[in-house]
């Protein structure tokens, strides 16, 4: 998508495509300006109806605070840190598994399973049940294809239903097993209620539901496969990051920057805005294109560059403000753990084709559907 967005922004930074009525935002400045300033941006871009106005990510205050407060009780800093044996050794599990074979499909055997796996696990699931998991979560990020209309939205939302009623089912088993077993596991405790007690309603926790394994499962399957490419295209980085393990925070920054897991998020305005001299009026679906606002030359030296040591790096990929996200110390530490495991058995790595990737299945996030890599132990 790059050279489309330097494209666009070198007409405006603010673009209204009059075919859908969306105004796109590609500098760092408006799309910070549009995640953080909730007063005239509101992020209720759907309809109550729908069951998507359940969620976190789409609610605007007072309900928002009320619910990320409910929510964030599982993503403590002090939770998510205990997780780290139990992701390194899924991510052992799953590496161990390609042993003897000439190559394997990075992100169909470690990027998509490993995150899987982890969401799973919060919600105390068995392993026979991640099937489904992955099956709800590819409807569920095909539904970023609705804001383009016509049939294809219309099967996105009839599949969407569906799944929404399976879900809401196996919640429901799911926290009746919970209840019994009172165990503290992070559906145990958002069935409970809070200090004061609040409590999350049942289309709340199932939103819930649904947003985390759309948010927390794609996005940290796209940024382990992310790394993995842009390490491959830059050798010299890669031998940077073997002779310097130390630099691994920074580099998988410079990831989250180079080629955003999310590449844009949906607003709606509350009022007439000005942005660069354009008047974007009320009542109208704002796109702020983070994968371009973290490219944008005003902000980052030598943008395209991909430099492992970047810092400052003041990426927009997991958002600002209010909705920053909530499972930004998750994602970062399944991260730095799958690309330590990676680098620390595979003494080297090479793509197993050379056809050029194809992108996933969703409008509004950016990774390859298949990453063949032949890898020496
Ligand atoms: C919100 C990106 C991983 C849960 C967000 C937002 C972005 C984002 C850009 C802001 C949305 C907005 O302003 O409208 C990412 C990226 C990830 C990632 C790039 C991985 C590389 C995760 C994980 C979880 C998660 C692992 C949970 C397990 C959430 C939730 C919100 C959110 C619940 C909504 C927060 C709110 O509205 O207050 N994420 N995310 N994310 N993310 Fe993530």
């Amino acid at each position: 998508p790059y050279p489309f967005y330097e494209h666009l922004r070198s007409e405006s930074p603010v673009v209204h495509d009059s075919r859908t009525d969306v105004w796109m935002l590609l500098d760092h400045d408006s799309v910070r300006r549009a995640l953080n300033d909730h007063e005239v941006f509101s992020s209720a871009v759907v309809a109550p109806p729908a069951m998507t106005s359940q969620w976190l990510v789409f609610n605007d205050q007072p309900r928002h605070t009320r619910l990320r407060a409910l929510v964030t009780r599982g993503f403590a800093p002090r939770a998510v840190a205990a997780m780290e044996p139990r992701i390194r050794e899924l991510a052992r599990e799953l590496l161990a598994a390609t042993r003897g074979r000439e190559a394997f499909d990075l992100v169909d055997e470690f990027a998509v399973p490993l995150p899987l796996r982890v969401i799973a696990e919060l919600f105390g699931a068995p392993a026979e049940d991640l099937p489904r998991y992955r099956r709800w979560s590819d409807v569920i990020m095909a539904l970023g294809w609705s804001v383009a209309g016509g049939e294809a939205a219309a099967r996105v939302h009839a599949e969407f239903a569906a799944v929404t009623d399976e879900m809401r089912e196996y919640l429901a088993g799911l926290t009746d097993s919970r209840r019994v077993a009172g165990r503290d596991d992070l559906l145990t405790r958002l069935v409970e209620a809070d200090a004061d007690g609040e409590l999350l309603g049942a289309d709340e926790l199932l939103g819930f539901f649904q947003l985390l394994l759309s948010a927390g499962h794609e996005t940290t399957t796209n940024l382990i496969a992310n790394a993995v490419l842009c390490l491959l295209e830059h050798p010299h980085e890669l031998a940077r990051l073997r002779a310097t393990p130390e630099l691994l925070g920074t580099a998988i920054e410079e990831v989250l920057r180079h080629r955003s897991p999310v590449q844009a998020m949906f607003r709606v305005t509350r009022s007439p805005v000005e942005l660069h001299g354009r008047t974007i009026p009320e009542g109208r679906m704002v796109m702020p294109m983070i994968g371009a606002a973290n490219r944008d030359p005003r902000k980052f030296d030598d943008p395209h560059h991909f430099d492992i040591t970047r810092d400052p790096n003041p990426h927009l990929a997991f958002g600002h403000g209010i909705h920053f996200c909530v499972g930004a110390p998750l994602s970062r530490l399944e991260a730095r753990v799958a690309m330590g495991e990676l680098l620390a058995r595979f003494v080297r790595m090479e793509r197993a084709d050379d056809e050029p990737w194809q992108p996933r299945r969703a409008i509004h996030v950016l990774g390859p559907t298949h990453l063949r890599l032949r890898c020496t132990e």
